[in-house]
């Protein structure tokens, strides 16, 4: 979770009208010109994914703040996301998260003393064997470090097949955290058997695995997961297609292997959104993610039939933190020379961290 205590706003912003807002928002914007530079992930409200100069999926904007110049990055998503634009960019560059509660429930499972002491067990397990460490980029810093220093790679959504193909051509076998349900769906889809795939749970001794049980598995993973993602289910796929024949179904991968192993489609938030955007007009999706992306398709494909894909509202309560009120604040700081909420990932962390992601970015 975020270091910084975020702060309580001067009632001042509190008190003005949302309209009153967004018109200040885009006067801030006009002010700053090219020295700002907002990246917004799709997952993020209306009334601030307006604002945005890039959007993207977690690979898309990390490569965005690896290239960007802009002397200050706001950062429209949650926190793992700012850090790693701040590890990504030169230290002459700002990078500002308008709320610090923005966290996200799932980098926060893997919790860098539990996967050091769980790494040091699976070495003293199994022996001479090559293990190299993979981590979903929704983790935090610390981790990209250790993973860094390992010999590991970063993964997203978009790219988690790719890296785990890598990682098996370096080593026996692979320790993947946080999420069990990302490593679980991109191992089987490259046909690794479900009994060379085993789960590591956190709490209990070894994983809860034997030590043979271990030496027979090729991907260990961790037993972390979206809160989000958790909730859709394939009683909904079955619904859907009882409801309205034809209907398509794309997913997340963060979604369980149950959900993802029977719809017709899985993919990050980019991939999910191009791929509705080249379907025929008249064709019937449901859509397993968060809700903010799944309104925003719905508006903009009006000549697409779009439904979330659960009955109720899949909302990522993280990142709807960042209200446009914060964003005000984000702005009217910068514009005073005062800049706030800037997230800095300590030099020494971030070396480190930046070899894995490295890694990642060329793979
Ligand atoms: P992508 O946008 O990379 O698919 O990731 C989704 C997500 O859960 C971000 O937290
Ligand atoms: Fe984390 Fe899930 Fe929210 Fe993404 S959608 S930020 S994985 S809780």
């Amino acid at each position: 979770m975020p270091s910084l205590k975020q702060v309580d706003l001067d009632p001042v912003y509190l008190e003005q009208p949302e309209a009153a807002i967004i018109e200040k928002i885009a006067q801030r914007k006009k002010e700053l010109g090219d020295s700002l530079l907002i990246l917004c992930h799709h997952y993020q409200q209306e009334a601030v994914f307006r604002f945005a100069d890039l959007t993207g999926d977690s690979l898309k904007l990390a490569r965005a703040a690896s290239q960007e110049k802009s002397p200050f990055i706001v950062f429209c998503g949650v926190h793992f996301m700012a850090e790693t634009a701040d590890i990504l960019t030169t230290p002459e560059q700002t990078v500002i998260l308008p709320d610090l509660r923005a966290g996200c429930p799932m980098a926060d499972m893997a919790a860098i003393d539990e996967v050091e002491y769980a790494w040091d067990d699976l070495q003293e397990a199994l022996g001479e064997s090559t293990i190299i460490p993979i981590t979903y980029v929704n983790s935090t810093a610390r981790i990209k470090a250790l993973v860094g220093e390992r010999g590991g790679s970063v993964c997203t959504s978009s790219n988690a097949e790719k890296v785990l193909t890598w990682a098996l051509e370096q080593g026996d076998k692979v320790f993947f955290f946080p999420d069990e349900h990302l490593g679980r769906n991109s191992a089987y889809a490259l046909g690794i058997p479900k009994d060379e795939v085993v789960l590591w749970e956190r709490e209990k001794p070894l994983g809860g695995n034997t030590v043979e049980q271990l030496k027979k598995a090729r991907i260990i993973l961790w037993n972390g997961y979206c809160t989000v993602h958790m909730q859709f289910a394939p009683e909904q796929v079955e619904m859907w297609r009882k409801r309205e024949p034809g209907i398509k179904i794309i997913v997340h991968p963060e979604c369980r292997h149950e959900v993802v192993s029977i719809a017709d489609h899985y993919g990050s938030t980019e991939a999910i959104i191009n791929t509705i955007r080249d379907s025929p007009a008249g064709s019937k999706w449901a859509v397993g993610t968060e809700i903010n992306l799944v309104n925003r398709l719905k508006n903009q494909y009006p000549d697409k039939e779009i439904h979330s894909l659960s009955p109720f509202q899949c909302l990522c309560s993280t990142m709807y933190r960042i209200k446009p009120v914060y964003l005000l604040w984000v702005l009217d700081s910068i514009v005073a020379g005062h800049p706030v909420n800037r997230i800095t990932v300590p030099p020494e962390i971030a070396e480190k961290a930046k070899l894995s992601l490295n890694r990642m970015l060329t793979i």
